[in-house]
């Protein structure tokens, strides 16, 4: 894994900003895994500063609540609208269907269209405070395919700033499996706060375990893990990190 510390939010969406730009630059027609959540909010508004063409480009989210309709609010399927796919014109968008009566065929034909665009280019990841990748939450199988996950307690505690109340927020979801995301050519992971300090430790430095999911990154032959230094703070081999990158090859 390339490890990226930088001193704060803003030059985490620059630098991750300047990898999708790459990506996009090499291959106008990329195949982009998208995340939501708050970590990402800013590197899609720091997308948008940027002329950008994604009229090629085709994207698979990760995951999307169960139960919720494209039109809910708090799905994410709203989310990617209101943050990215309103203000710029993509090729072919692919968000999980919440709403489905059929989860598992869904889920299964998510699967097949990934396979028919030629497989995730750059994925983008978050992570969860209990090292969840996606909703993979502790204890998925490392070798999982997208399928319906049960949120743990604490995601569902996590997440609930975002509805009404806890109770609110569903309890099942639909999210690409562990296996899918390691098919990814290049996963790109962004971590901000003191709040991702531990789970950062755990999926880079600690062992690889599905007690923390995000830790089968180690054996991705392309991770690149971009942090501030809030979410650094607890990583033993920091000074290394901080070293490699000032130092690396042209
Ligand atoms: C959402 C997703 C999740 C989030 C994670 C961190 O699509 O994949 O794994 O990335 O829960 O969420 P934030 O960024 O809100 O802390």
């Amino acid at each position: 894994m390339e490890i990226v510390i930088v001193d704060d939010r803003a030059s985490v969406h620059r630098l991750a900003a300047d990898m999708v730009a790459e990506q996009l630059e090499s291959k106008p027609a990329s195949v982009l895994g998208l995340a939501t959540g708050s970590t990402m909010e800013g590197l899609y508004a720091e997308l948008l500063t940027r002329a950008l063409d994604f009229s090629a480009v085709t994207t698979f989210n990760l995951d999307e609540y169960l139960g919720l309709e494209a039109a809910h609010p708090c799905s994410y399927h709203s989310y990617m609208h209101t943050h990215l796919f309103n203000h710029a014109e993509f090729g072919c968008i692919h968000l999980l269907d919440g709403a489905t009566q059929e989860p598992r065929d869904h889920c299964l034909q998510y699967e097949a269209d990934i396979a028919r665009a030629g497989g995730i280019d750059l994925q983008l990841l978050g992570i969860g405070v209990d090292g969840h990748i996606a909703f993979n939450e502790p204890g998925s199988s490392l070798a999982s395919r997208t399928r319906v996950k049960t949120l743990t307690p604490l995601t569902r505690q996590t997440n609930a700033r975002h509805f009404p109340a806890e109770e609110a927020v569903p309890m099942h979801v639909l999210t690409m499996g562990i296996g899918t995301i390691m098919e990814a050519r290049h996963c790109l992971l962004l971590a901000l706060g003191k709040r991702k300090a531990q789970a950062v430790r755990d999926f880079v430095e600690g062992a690889v375990s599905a007690r923390c999911p995000a830790s089968i990154l180690q054996m991705h032959p392309r991770c690149t893990v971009v942090v501030d230094n809030e979410a650094a703070s607890k990583l033993e081999l920091a000074p290394y990190y901080r070293f490699v990158w000032a130092n690396r090859p042209q």
